[in-house]
């Protein structure tokens, strides 16, 4: 018998996998199937970004990089900061990895053991409470409310530090909820952090450029009591719609940053060196391509939200960022997991579940707007279809 660390058996998933391979396996059979489960643009990269990454291939880059990234991709990211949020930041403090998720495993992973508390958000990424299980930690939620437009209380998460607090994970604008996190709970936030100054914060914005109706995205890297204690993850996937080219980037605190290195030695070596050249041309492009995609998410975004509100059972607020809604389903009567498994089957339609997210995800429904408005419509008068034939006592219900 083969025999696993114990700690295989704590290691969680991302369920938009599954069901991409599921909602994937059923379009093999012929299936009709709308597919706003996955997290992911349905845009092609920029043209400029493909075509640095084909230059780079034909000019020979074929050999391992620097660990931590090329020179003059870290000095784009370094540049890139200091366009979106006037703040310096040192090349040297700069991590290039092979997506955002290695950011968030380093972290989680530097931080985590046993007798350990890491705070989350939840519903949150779910890869977050996963790995933070697989750290030996204990995950400690912090909820999101819909009432507070899913963004979470200072106070609350101030509240639930105690000395065995190692690390905290803010997400905004967030998955799975769209959420932002206004500026005056940030400062309230990074205030109260001065009194707990052993407690390092992971700042996942990957959504960052991702914004709605002028909402206001606040990066952490801007407040300076947090500098040395602050781990920002960012990268390339949804801004520039390179999901498939895996690649993202850590700003990492001088006296951390040499542990995150060394995983990345342990780990993976370097980023496909192509991918990077890709990289430092879409960071300094054109951005027309970015910028028209926002507005087709923000048509879209407008378009389900009404939609959505005009199903019956069905309450959806506006998101303010990243490409997905979380309407609350519970006047349905379903419960979130067969909400998501009927729709699949019975319409074709892949949408995630709330508590793929953690608990506190019961009720509601994640929606990936990363589709086209046609699809949308289709998958809206599906699940109006799929609503009408609730037996009557369910339809009721809430
Ligand atoms: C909040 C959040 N962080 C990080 C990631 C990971 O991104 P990547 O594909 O670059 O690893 C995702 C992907 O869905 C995400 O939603």
């Amino acid at each position: 018998m083969l025999q696993m660390a114990d700690r295989m058996q704590v290691l969680g998933t991302e369920t938009a996998f599954e069901v991409l391979a599921r909602a994937n396996a059923m379009a093999a059979q012929g299936r009709s199937i709308i597919n706003l489960g996955i997290g992911q643009p349905d845009f092609p990269t920029p043209e400029h970004v493909v075509e640095a990454g084909r230059k780079a291939l034909a000019d020979g880059h074929h050999g391992y990089t620097p660990a931590n990234g090329i020179p003059k991709l870290r000095d784009a990211v370094a540049a890139d900061l200091w366009r979106r949020h006037k703040v310096e930041v040192s090349p040297d403090d700069v991590l290039v990895v092979p997506g955002g998720k290695v950011t968030m495993f380093f972290a989680i992973m530097i931080f985590g053991e046993p007798g350990t508390e890491i705070l989350y958000p939840n519903p949150g990424f779910p890869i977050y409470e996963s790995v933070i299980k697989f750290s030996g930690a204990t995950p400690v939620p912090v909820p999101l409310y819909e009432s507070k437009g899913f963004s979470f209380s200072a106070d609350e998460v101030l509240a639930k530090i105690t000395p065995n607090t190692r690390l905290l994970i803010i997400n905004s604008p967030a998955n799975p909820t769209g959420g932002v996190v206004p500026r005056e709970e940030l400062d309230k936030l990074v205030a109260g952090l001065e009194k707990h100054p052993h407690v390092a914060v992971m700042s996942d914005e990957i959504y960052g450029e991702i914004l709605y109706d002028g909402a206001e995205h606040v990066s952490l890297l801007g407040y300076p009591s947090l500098r040395d204690r602050l781990i920002l993850l960012d990268g390339w996937s949804k801004t520039y719609a390179m999901t498939g080219w895996r690649m993202g980037y850590g700003v990492w605190p001088k006296a951390v940053f040499p542990y995150a290195e060394r995983l990345a030695i342990n780990c993976h070596s370097c980023v496909n060196a192509a991918t990077q050249y890709a990289g430092i041309a879409a960071l300094e492009g054109p951005r027309e391509a970015v910028h028209r995609m926002v507005k087709a998410f923000a048509e879209r975004r407008e378009y389900i939200v009404a939609a959505l509100n005009g199903l019956p059972g069905i309450r959806c607020a506006n998101p303010g960022g990243a490409f997905y809604t979380f309407p609350n389903i519970s006047g349905t009567g379903h419960d979130a997991r067969s909400f998501q498994s009927r729709l699949l089957d019975q319409e074709g339609v892949a949408t995630i579940a709330g508590t793929s997210f953690g608990a506190f995800g019961e009720d509601y429904i994640r929606f990936s707007y990363a589709n086209s408005l046609e699809a949308i419509t289709e998958a809206m008068e599906r699940i109006r279809k799929f609503l009408g034939n609730l037996p009557r006592s369910q339809a009721a219900k809430g």
